[in-house]
Formats: structure tokens, sequence, C-alpha cells
């Protein structure tokens, strides 16, 4: 397998990170990709948690990476809980499932514990995290705000059993995407790598279809 390290992003790391980002995930979601973008920004934000953005080196060169922001659960009197939200998830599409994501999720889940986080929620591709301790949020009683309804993307781990209690949960992600909106400045910044076509890939309409619909019974 090589020699593996796991250790925390450096500053020096910031441009293969992002070249990493980009790699994993041009065409995956979308014909293009925002995330590496995103990355850039992240790290300025004030959700940013850099106790949480680690590195996997494979011989010395960067194969995976996992970033985080701080997100919230506010339930049905207002209390506020904060939790976790982890992405971009990356890595290198050469070494793609040999369980180099997994190894990202369950340390980062370790040190996070270590902070006193207790849930860690995200809106992605189910076949990526079931495996890995994530249900569905209906499962969880916790709702999306913005519209109130129980994506089917949206998915819920407890880094502590029964972290949650059963009750009604709306979950607030932080805002730090939002910076994507700004479709001038993703293309000025993607115009600093090499050139690359955007396409069309099945995976596209698979995550259109589980970040358009709710699980509803
Ligand atoms: C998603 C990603 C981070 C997973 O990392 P990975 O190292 O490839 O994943 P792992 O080997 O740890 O396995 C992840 C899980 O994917 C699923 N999986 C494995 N092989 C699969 C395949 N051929 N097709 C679909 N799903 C598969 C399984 O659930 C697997 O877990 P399990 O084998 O323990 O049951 C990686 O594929 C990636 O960078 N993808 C592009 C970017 C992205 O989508 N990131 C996540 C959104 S933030």
């Amino acid at each position: 397998m090589g020699d593996l390290t796991i250790r925390l992003e450096t500053e020096k790391d910031y441009r293969a990170v992002e070249e990493l980002t980009r790699d994993a995930f041009w065409n995956v979601y979308k014909p293009g990709a925002d995330e590496h973008y995103y990355v850039h920004q992240m790290r300025n934000h004030p959700d940013f948690i850099p106790e949480l953005a680690f590195v996997l080196e494979l011989d010395g060169k960067i194969v995976g990476n996992i970033m985080y922001t701080k997100a919230w659960l506010e339930d049905e009197r207002g209390m506020r809980k904060e939790i976790l939200s982890f992405g971009p998830l990356c890595v290198a599409p050469q070494h793609q499932r040999r369980k180099f994501g997994k190894i990202l999720i369950e340390r980062s889940f370790e040190a996070a514990r270590g902070m006193g986080y207790d849930v860690n929620i995200n809106f992605g591709n189910p076949g990526n995290y079931v495996s890995r301790g994530f249900v569905s949020c209906k499962k969880k009683n916790v709702c999306f705000a913005v519209e109130g309804n129980f994506p089917t993307a949206l998915l819920v781990c407890e880094l502590v059993p029964n972290a949650l209690d059963g009750r009604r949960w709306m979950y607030i992600p932080s805002a730090a995407a939002d910076c994507c909106e700004d479709r001038a400045a993703v293309e000025a910044f993607d115009a600093t790598f090499p050139p690359r076509e955007k396409a069309w890939r099945p995976s596209q309409e698979e995550f259109y279809i589980y970040s358009h619909s709710s699980v509803v019974r």
C-alpha cells in the first residue's frame, strides 16, 4: 500500500489541496466543479475549523483531505446546539475505493469527539456515507431549516451514541459555501488551474435525484 500519513493541513498544503479538490470533484456533481474555490475561501470563514482539516499523504504526496465547518441544530423552543459538517472530503481519483475516505472520516471524527462535538451532518450522496454510520435525517428527526422537509441527501452521524434524543431539530448549515454564488469569482479562480473540459456524467443526475427528493415515510 505504501507509506500512509495523516496530519493537519498547513499553509504550504493549500494549493495542493485545492488541486486535489478540483481533480476529485471535476464533473462529478455538475459539469466542472466549484469545490476548489470553496476550499480556497472557507479557510478565511469564521465557521471553518482548522483543527479538523486533515490531509492524507501516500509516500509523501497528498492524496486525500477532509475539511469541516461548524453547523447548528435548533429545537422547537429555539435552543441551539453547535454541531459539525464536513466537506469537501476528497480522495484522488486514482486512489478512490481504497478506504482512504474511511481513514479520513474516522481520524477526524476521533479528533472531533476530543473537541466535544457529538453530531456531524452532511448533505451528500448516501452511497458514500451509509457504511460510515450515517443515517437518514428522518430517523433522527432532523429537518432542513429552509424547507422543513427531510431531504434524501441530508445524513446524520452521531459521533456519540444517542447524542440526539428524538426531539425535532432544524438543521442550519454554515453560510461558508455561499461564496460559490459569485460565479465570476469561481470562474476566475478556476482559470488559475490548467484548462479542463466540463462534461456531463451520470453521477450528476444521481445527485440531482438525491438532492431534490425527500424521505416522507
Ligand atoms: C467520496 C470519496 C471521498 C470516498 O473516498 P474513497 O476513499 O473512495 O472511499 P472508501 O474506499 O473509504 O469507501 C467509501 C464507501 O463508498 C462506497 N463504495 C465503495 N466502492 C464503491 C463503488 N464502486 N461505487 C459506489 N460506492 C462505492 C462504499 O459504501 C464504501 O464503503 P464500504 O466499502 O466500507 O462499504 C471519494 O470517492 C471522492 O473523493 N469522491 C469525489 C468527491 C466527493 O464526492 N466527495 C464527497 C462529497 S463531500
